[in-house]
């Protein structure tokens, strides 16, 4: 499901962000530029990198491949 469609940035694309070492939502903007156009997405675009940092907190994702 695309959370950003200006830039075509997925829930996954997100996940897979915060996976590989994105700790903040700027952090997931400059990986993914996602809100980087219109902005219409950012405030679910937060709310998905919030719940995915505190679920790696509670359960630590295995490391991705590259
Ligand atoms: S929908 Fe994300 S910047 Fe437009």
């Amino acid at each position: 499901m695309y959370v950003c469609v200006c830039q075509a940035v997925s829930d996954q694309d997100i996940r897979r962000a915060v996976a590989r070492g994105a700790r903040t939502f700027e952090d997931v903007q400059t990986c993914t530029g996602c809100t980087t156009s219109c902005g219409c997405c950012e405030t679910e675009a937060r709310e998905l990198v919030d719940a995915t940092l505190e679920s790696e907190r509670r359960a630590p994702a295995l490391p991705v491949a590259a």
